[in-house]
């Protein structure tokens, strides 16, 4: 669908503010220059003041539904890849300039006032719209560095899950090799030949099953459990180590480090959320911001 963001993708060229921008930004601060000296003069002129009705306001409106229109052309070149639409970094560029650019004229437009219920409902949309793109801008800005910096072992985000069923196996392989199989049945067979050797790490199979399995392939971690929390997980682990002999020391320390690396995978999938997710609000709204302006512009001129 055109509209919807759709699945959130592996990985998406952000939009990074850089010099590249510096002619856009030149264009559109001339552009918001020449087009306030017209409206000084206009708003000066005009006897009933600055309205949305005269020819003058109709420009300004028309103007500014013509840039959120091509604004919305992103979701479209987004969604073709494969078509000779140009590329893609001048359309974000182009997308953020344009974007800012209808701020001015929609001001301009009605006069800096806004009149009527369907008016009224059109601002705020529009107003949740630009704030929304400017606060995901902001966010494709800071998140990939604090991405780059919090997270050490960053992985591809949909192999996420696959990475979360290698760090069960391999801690489960850890456990079982120092305390035996997992499998009650496979326990008690191996304790009559072995019960020795598992009994004296019986605190770290103890530890797996009620702490760290769960932990590891639960979906969500939940913030509140003392895993996720790194100084808690520290000390617990620590409380372990002194409970198990010291041919087990090592494993503890792997089982750790499986554990600070889940927590890793967690932050990344918040992280890739937050820089998605705000897509949701604003491109629905966009195109509700489109058809509401539509009638609006209809309304407007035929009564
Ligand atoms: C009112 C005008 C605007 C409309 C109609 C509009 C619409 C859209 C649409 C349809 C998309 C594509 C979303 C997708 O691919 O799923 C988009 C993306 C985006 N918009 Fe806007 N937008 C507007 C203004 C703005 C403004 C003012 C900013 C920021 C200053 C902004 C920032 C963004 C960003 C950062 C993206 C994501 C680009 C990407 O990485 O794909 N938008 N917008």
């Amino acid at each position: 669908m055109l509209f919807w963001p759709g699945a959130l993708p592996a990985r998406r060229k952000t939009l990074l503010l850089n010099e590249k921008h510096k002619p856009w930004a030149t264009g559109a601060i001339l552009f918001t220059f020449f087009s306030s000296v017209g409206y000084g003069i206009y708003a000066g002129s005009a006897l009933n003041g600055p309205t949305g009705g005269t020819l003058p306001g109709l420009i300004y409106g028309g103007l500014a539904y013509l840039m959120m229109f091509y604004c919305a052309l992103l979701g479209v070149r987004r969604r073709l890849p494969a078509w000779s639409l140009g590329r893609m970094s001048g359309w974000l560029r182009g997308h953020i300039w344009i974007g800012l650019l209808t701020l001015p004229m929609v001001l301009f437009h009605g006069g800096f006032s806004v009149q009527g219920t369907l008016s009224t409902a059109l601002i705020w949309l529009y107003g949740i719209v630009m704030v929304s793109g400017v606060l995901g801008l902001a966010l494709q800005q800071a998140l990939p560095r604090m991405m780059t910096h919090q997270i050490e072992m960053e992985t591809i985000y949909e192999q996420i899950p696959h990475i979360i069923d290698q760090l069960r196996s391999e801690a489960e392989k850890l456990v079982e090799k120092a305390c035996g199989p997992l499998d009650p049945e496979k326990r008690a067979k191996a304790e009559e030949a072995e019960s020795n050797r598992f009994k004296s790490a019986e605190a770290l199979r103890d530890f797996y099953e009620r702490r760290i399995d769960g932990f590891i392939t639960s979906e969500r971690l939940p913030p509140e459990a003392d895993l996720s929390i790194p100084a808690r997980s520290h000390a617990l682990f620590g409380h372990l180590r002194k409970l198990v002999p010291p041919e087990v020391q090592e494993t503890v320390t792997k089982l750790e480090d499986i554990c600070d690396e889940r927590r890793q995978l967690e932050l990344q999938i918040k992280l890739h959320h937050l820089l998605h997710g705000w897509l949701f609000l604003h491109t629905p709204l966009s195109l509700a911001l489109l058809l509401l302006g539509a009638t609006h512009a209809l309304v407007s001129l035929v009564y």
